[in-house]
C-alpha cells in the first residue's frame, strides 16, 4: 500500500509519514496522494463544487493579529462595516446568481452586538428560507452564540490558527488565547452549528510539528468543515517580512485533510488562488470542493485586505460567479446550486 492509501483506509497519520509527504519532491508519491484525494472527494461528493457567497461585513477590528492586514493597530486603510439593508442587498444579488449559503464574515466589531447580529440573520432567513447563513464574525461568548443559532444561523467559520499554544503566542498578541479559541469552537459544536476550523499554511515559525498539532486537533474537534490557504504577508503588519507560505504545501495538506476527513467541507480558498494563479483549480484537483467567492460591495473590497495582493478585488460579485463556474467546467467540475451541506455516510451509496 501506498502512504496515501494507508492514510486513507486509516484515516490516521504519524508525524514520519506527515513529513515525509510534506518533504518528498518524488513526484510519483505527490501524484500518488492527490489521485487518492481527488478520487475520495469524488466517491462523496461527484463533480460537485458547492459555493458560499462570502460577505465582508466589517473590516473594524479589535484584535491584533501579527498576520492581519485589518489588525487593529494598522491605520492605513479605511475603516468601514455594512449595515443591514447593505448586507440584505448583497444577498439578493447572490440568490440571483445562484448561491444558496451567505456567509458573513468581519472583523471583531463591538457594532455587531446580540441583537443587531440576531437581526440581521433573522432578516436573511425571512428572505432566503432557502439558504444556510455562514457567521465568521470570531470569538463571542456562550451565550451570543446560543442566540444567533436560535436567530437562524446554522454554521460558524473559526479558524483555530494554530494548534500549539507557544506557536499561538508568536502569532498573535497576549489579549489572544489559544484555549479560549477552542473553547468557542467546542461551545460552537455544542450549539448544534456545523462548525469550520482551520490554519495558514507557512505562517510565520511554523514547524511540521505544528501542522501534525493541527490535525490531532482536527480530529478531536471532528469539524464539518477546514479552510486551510498559504500564509501571504501584509505590508502594513508586524510580519511584513515574513515570507509566504507555499501554495505547493498547502495543496499536499488539503489532500492530507481529504483522506484523514473524506467527508469534509474543503474550500480552495482565495489566498490559495492569490499564491497560485491556478491556485483554487488545483485546490479542487486536490481533494477540495468548496469555493468562497466574494459578494462583497466592490466598493469595499479593496478594504478588506488581511494579505497583499488579494484576487478579485476589483471584479464584481457576478464576474466572480461565472469566472469560476468557468473555471471549474474546465478542469470537469461543476458549480452547484445548493446550501451544500456535508454529506454523512448514510448517504453515499
Ligand atoms: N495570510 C493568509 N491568511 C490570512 N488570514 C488572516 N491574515 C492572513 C494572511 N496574512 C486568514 C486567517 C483568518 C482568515 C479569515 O484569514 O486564517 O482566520
Ligand atoms: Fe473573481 Fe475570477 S473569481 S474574477
Amino acid at each position: 500500500m501506498s502512504l496515501a492509501e494507508e492514510i486513507r483506509v486509516s484515516h490516521k497519520i504519524t508525524l514520519p509519514q506527515l513529513t515525509q509527504l510534506l518533504e518528498t519532491d518524488d513526484k510519483v508519491v505527490i501524484e500518488d496522494l492527490r489521485q487518492h484525494a481527488q478520487a475520495q472527494a469524488q466517491t462523496i461528493y461527484g463533480h460537485d463544487i458547492y459555493l458560499r457567497g462570502l460577505i465582508e461585513i466589517s473590516n473594524i477590528c479589535r484584535n491584533n493579529c501579527y498576520y492581519c492586514g485589518i489588525r487593529k493597530d494598522n491605520r492605513n486603510l479605511t475603516r468601514y462595516r455594512l449595515y443591514k439593508q447593505q448586507i440584505l442587498d448583497c444577498c439578493r444579488k447572490g440568490h440571483t446568481l445562484g448561491f444558496r449559503t451567505f456567509v458573513l464574515q468581519g472583523g471583531e466589531d463591538a457594532y455587531y452586538t446580540d441583537d443587531r447580529l440576531c437581526d440581521i440573520v433573522n432578516c436573511i432567513k425571512r428572505d432566503f428560507p432557502d439558504c444556510a447563513i455562514t457567521l465568521s464574525m470570531g470569538e463571542r461568548s456562550h451565550e451570543s452564540y446560543q442566540q444567533l443559532r436560535k436567530a437562524g444561523a446554522d454554521r460558524y467559520l473559526l479558524r483555530h490558527e494554530t494548534a500549539n499554544e507557544q506557536h499561538y503566542g508568536l502569532l498573535h498578541p497576549s489579549t489572544m488565547s489559544l484555549s479560549h479559541r477552542k473553547q468557542c469552537l467546542f461551545d460552537l459544536k455544542s450549539l448544534g452549528y456545523q462548525v469550520g476550523a482551520g490554519f495558514m499554511v507557512g505562517s510565520p515559525f511554523q514547524t511540521i510539528t505544528n501542522l501534525y498539532e493541527d490535525l490531532l486537533f482536527l480530529q478531536d474537534l471532528q469539524p464539518a468543515m477546514i479552510g486551510i490557504g498559504p500564509f501571504l504577508s501584509h505590508h502594513d503588519t508586524p510580519f511584513k517580512s515574513q515570507p509566504n507560505g507555499s501554495s505547493e504545501r498547502c495543496l499536499r495538506l488539503i489532500a492530507i485533510l481529504r483522506l484523514l476527513f473524506p467527508y469534509a467541507l474543503l474550500p480552495a480558498t482565495t489566498a490559495l488562488g492569490t499564491a497560485d494563479p491556478l491556485g483554487r483549480e488545483k485546490g479542487i484537483l486536490y481533494g477540495g470542493n468548496v469555493l468562497m467567492p466574494n459578494l462583497s460591495p466592490t466598493s469595499v473590497r479593496k478594504q478588506y485586505m488581511l494579505y497583499d495582493n488579494k484576487i478579485c478585488t476589483g471584479d464584481e460579485a457576478a464576474e466572480c460567479r461565472v469566472c469560476l463556474s468557468k473555471r471549474m467546467e474546465m478542469i470537469g467540475y461543476h458549480t452547484v446550486v445548493s446550501r451544500g451541506d456535508a454529506k454523512t455516510p448514510d448517504e453515499i451509496a
